[in-house]
């Protein structure tokens, strides 16, 4: 184990505020980060275009997480489908701690990495937010980039994913035991920002 890696795992549901809370913790601190929501996207749109789901996780390459926009409600369910499936996991699990491994420092976000992944992780937040919340902020994101939805449609893909994902029996979405929980409902992303560094920084001044 590299003595100078420190990993923050950040799970949550969708559009939970993670995604904003984990990029802008890593561009803070200096460290590298994963959104691992786009290694299933990436297996999910894969089996779109008819490959299979463990021969896509197989092969998955760290240049199609780049390729194209992941970020479309279609890809998000067919993501949400490959990942109940055990084998799929299992074929993403070491580029995943590889990643949290790395010198310097790691975010990673997704829904099992406190859990599962990362379950030492020297800090761990679950980030979660109401369901109608999140579905308007995911209406926002997706009509912004032009997409036909409505919010009853975003509203129903969101409570689809999140019994998909919590209900699932591999590495389902929830906190781990030692996770802080940060609810965004109420709370600003500026003001759950705080509260994330606050937290690593405490974790940061105890290590030293
Ligand atoms: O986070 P994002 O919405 O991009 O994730 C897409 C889907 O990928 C989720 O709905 C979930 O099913 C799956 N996922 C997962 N484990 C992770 C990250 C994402 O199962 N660590």
């Amino acid at each position: 184990m590299d003595t100078h890696s420190f990993t923050v795992a950040i799970d949550g549901p969708a559009a939970s505020g993670k995604g904003t809370i984990s990029k802008a913790v890593a561009a803070h601190f200096g460290f590298a980060h994963l959104d691992t929501g786009l290694l299933y996207r990436a297996v999910g749109r894969r089996v779109l275009e008819g490959v299979d789901p463990l021969a896509a996780a197989q092969a998955l390459t760290a240049e199609e997480l780049a390729q194209g926009d992941l970020r479309t409600g279609e890809i998000a369910q067919a993501a949400s489908k490959v990942a109940v499936i055990p084998e799929v996991r299992a074929a993403l699990v070491d580029f995943q701690r590889a990643f949290a491994r790395r010198a310097g420092g790691a975010v990673l976000d997704g829904r099992d990495i406190g859990t599962v992944i990362c379950p030492r992780a020297e800090v761990k937040l679950f980030v979660t937010a109401s369901a109608e919340v999140r579905a308007e902020r995911r209406y926002l994101e997706l009509s912004s980039k032009g997409a036909d939805v409505t919010r009853d449609q975003v509203l129903a893909d969101v409570r689809e994913r999140d019994a998909r994902d919590a209900g699932r029996s591999a590495a389902p979405m929830k906190p781990a035991e030692d996770a802080v929980m940060v609810d965004t409902t109420d709370l600003s992303i500026d003001a759950a920002l705080d509260l994330a560094k606050s937290i690593i920084n405490k974790k940061l001044a105890a290590q030293n």
